[in-house]
């Protein structure tokens, strides 16, 4: 198993491009992809800390564009007109009240991860739970045509995630950016274009006489 105390390639370029964290290249792998922030002008980074994805979409995104950085720990970044940090718990009612005021949203971004224990399942079940919360957001925060990268790791239920992510979104599909450790097990759910809920088809017998 590869020593995470040594930098690896990516930790040593992060350094040296001064971003945060090494993470900031998987998001680049994916927009570079997929475009997800071409066009944003409005984005919530979930899970945001230290601040890598935050940097990036504030370097990408056209003048006048803002970033809701939201994580459990501080963001390590300095203050700006462009970005507003919230130190909180994203399942939280009150942090939720503040993103609706806040939103809508071109762009949700979550990076969010639990604190491992080891545990693959466990582990795997919290990472699906905040994906689940993730795609609530998108629901409730996301403008029509916005686009979700939700970070998930594998180990069960990324089939069903994928798709309740395809019954939101035009297209959704999963990325594992080379920038993920070779060790890792995380992936990245893609939703592309945010279509807003259709009323289901009233059942047999509901509809009008
Ligand atoms: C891998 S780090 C994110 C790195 C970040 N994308 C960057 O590029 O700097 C995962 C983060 O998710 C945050 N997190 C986990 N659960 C959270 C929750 N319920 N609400 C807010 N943040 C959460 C953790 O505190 C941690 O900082």
């Amino acid at each position: 198993m590869p020593r995470r105390d040594k930098p690896d390639h990516y930790a040593q370029r992060a350094k040296k491009d001064g971003y945060k964290a090494r993470s900031v290249y998987k998001l680049q792998e994916i927009d570079d992809k997929l475009h997800v922030l071409s066009g944003a002008r409005r984005v919530l980074d979930v899970g945001a800390a230290p601040g890598s994805w935050t940097q990036y979409a504030l370097e990408r995104m056209s003048r006048g564009g803002t970033v809701v950085a939201v994580d459990l720990k501080p963001v390590e970044l300095p203050p700006s007109d462009s970005l507003r940090t919230i130190e909180g718990d994203v399942t939280d009612e009150e942090v939720r009240s503040e993103l609706r005021e806040l939103g809508p949203f071109d762009l949700i971004l979550s990076d969010a991860a639990p604190s491992t224990s080891g545990n693959r399942t466990l582990d795997s079940a919290r990472s699906a739970e905040l994906v689940e919360i993730v795609l609530g957001l998108a629901d409730e925060l996301l403008a029509p045509g916005g686009h979700m990268v939700a970070k998930l790791f594998q180990g069960g239920d990324e089939k069903s995630l994928l798709e309740a992510a395809r019954a939101r979104f035009r297209s959704a599909r999963i990325q594992r950016p080379k920038a993920s450790r070779r060790d890792s097990f995380e992936v990245f759910i893609v939703g592309v274009d945010h279509r807003p809920a259709t009323p289901s088809a009233p059942a047999e017998g509901e509809g009008p006489p």
